[in-house]
């Protein structure tokens, strides 16, 4: 295959941008959700726009067919935003929907076919239970494969990766516990967070409700105590437990993106697309007998930093895909942030904590913020983009220069990975 040094046909920025609370809604349907998005979206314009000048959606969403009986999405929410009659494309890519549709966003216009565009995701998967949300999920495997024949569900397949990493690299679950601790820390700090409390929040309202119920209250030491506690922190499938999963999630994200050349006339603090890659991958059975790192994520990072003359240490923040604790150790790996085998340790030591040298998942990424999974994509966008602003509320990241912040967005065990890198001019 020819390499080649890819570039965009002109500058894109990003805008503006909002999203939903996450977390379960019964009473909303998704495309309510999507207007609570967006309308935070147009506030944050910082000098205002006209909701007119939006020329084209780009709508990421993995199966509404299955979580809400509802297909042919582009141009419901279209007409929801009343922005019908533009052109509006529901794009696919498993949990890296919205990723992939911002990439559709940008590059429709780096090519010069329309100037602002709305790019977002949204999931409403509450209304199903967890066993149906995981027959849904598992569609985003290779059926017959690995669904049909192997009998994997979406945590059986990561805790397969999770295994294979513990064996190969001699960590354990208290490794992984520490990216839990971590991402509910930080989700405390984001009020749109499904979990917005910190572990040991959650570990006091669990005896509260124990001693108001006159159940034995625990007595747990500390997290990892409560987390080595198979009552409130039951097994999934090893070595993945509740607290190493995201949960189920309803919610919506999106981003307004414009021209580079028009970006002033919106706002001061103009944030640009550095790089955009994706790329794809098979199942297990494709990736060379090595399922501790994902094939796609590595090549699109690689494509990544190389379209934006950067390395992994110029990245000053980055959201990564870990919807599973596993999952966020692998993805700081296939980033470069890190050696193969020596993330899980990192993560431990404590290099990706807010107050590390490249915090990873400030937002409380997919584990606490929670995780819709066609939302997801463009959510890590805007928590990156929010930052590089200083615009990121409680959780701002302060003393520090943040110029350069990256997203890594996974469909299915890496069938799609997208990874974008913004740059704050
Ligand atoms: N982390 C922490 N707590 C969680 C949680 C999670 N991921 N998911 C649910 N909970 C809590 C609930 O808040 C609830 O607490 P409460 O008793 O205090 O009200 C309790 O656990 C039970 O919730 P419930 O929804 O009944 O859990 P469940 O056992 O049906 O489902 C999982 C739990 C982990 C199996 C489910 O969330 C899941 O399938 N997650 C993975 C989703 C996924 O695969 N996404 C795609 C990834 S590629």
């Amino acid at each position: 295959m020819v390499q080649r040094r890819r570039k965009l046909g002109r500058g894109v920025a990003v805008i503006g941008g909002g999203m939903s609370r996450f977390g379960t809604f019964p009473e909303k349907l998704g495309r309510d959700l999507m207007v609570e998005a967006y309308t935070e979206a147009l506030q944050t314009v910082g000098k205002g726009m006209d909701p007119k000048d939006i020329e084209a959606l780009y709508i990421g969403n993995f199966t509404s067919d299955s979580f809400e009986d509802q297909g042919h999405l582009g141009h419901i929410i279209a007409d929801t935003l009343g922005l019908a009659p533009r052109p509006a494309t529901r794009v696919e890519g498993a949990c890296a929907s919205s990723g992939v549709a911002f990439r559709e966003g940008i590059m429709a216009i780096a090519s010069g076919m329309y100037d602002i565009v709305l790019v977002g995701g949204l999931e409403k998967m509450s209304l199903l239970g967890t066993e149906h949300v995981q027959d849904a999920l598992g569609l985003a495997a290779d059926v017959p494969m690995e669904r049909d024949d192997a009998g994997y569900t979406f945590p059986g397949l990561y805790a397969t990766m999770a295994s294979a990493y513990m064996a190969r690299y001699g960590s354990t679950r208290e490794h992984l516990m520490h990216v839990t601790v971590k991402n509910h820390q930080n989700g405390s700090l984001n009020p749109k967070a499904q979990f917005n409390v910190t572990l040991r929040e959650t570990m006091e309202q669990r005896k509260k409700r124990n001693a108001q119920r006159g159940e034995p209250v625990p007595n747990w030491r500390d997290e990892f105590d409560f987390l080595m506690d198979p009552g409130p922190n039951p097994l999934v499938a090893w070595p993945l437990y509740l607290f190493d999963c995201s949960p189920v999630s309803d919610g919506a994200s999106c981003i307004i993106l414009a021209s580079e050349e028009i970006a002033r006339n919106f706002t001061d603090d103009v944030v640009t697309v550095a790089a955009t890659a994706q790329a794809s991958a098979g199942p297990f059975s494709t990736w060379g007998g090595d399922i501790t790192s994902i094939p796609s994520a590595r090549v699109a990072a690689r494509q990544a930093y190389e379209m934006a003359g950067v390395t992994p240490k110029d990245i000053n923040l980055a959201e990564v895909h870990d919807c599973f604790t596993a999952a966020e150790i692998i993805a700081i790996e296939d980033l470069g942030f890190f050696e193969p085998g020596k993330g899980a340790f990192a993560a431990a030591e404590g290099q990706t904590t807010r107050d590390s040298d490249r915090p990873v998942n400030i937002s409380g990424g997919l584990k606490a913020k929670g995780h819709p999974v066609g939302a997801t994509g463009t959510a890590q966008v805007l928590e990156v983009w929010n930052q590089l602003r200083g615009k990121a509320g409680p959780r701002q990241l302060t003393g520090r220069d943040l110029r350069l912040g990256l997203t890594h967005n996974v469909g299915g065990t890496g069938g799609t990975t997208v990874i974008h890198i913004l740059e704050r001019k």
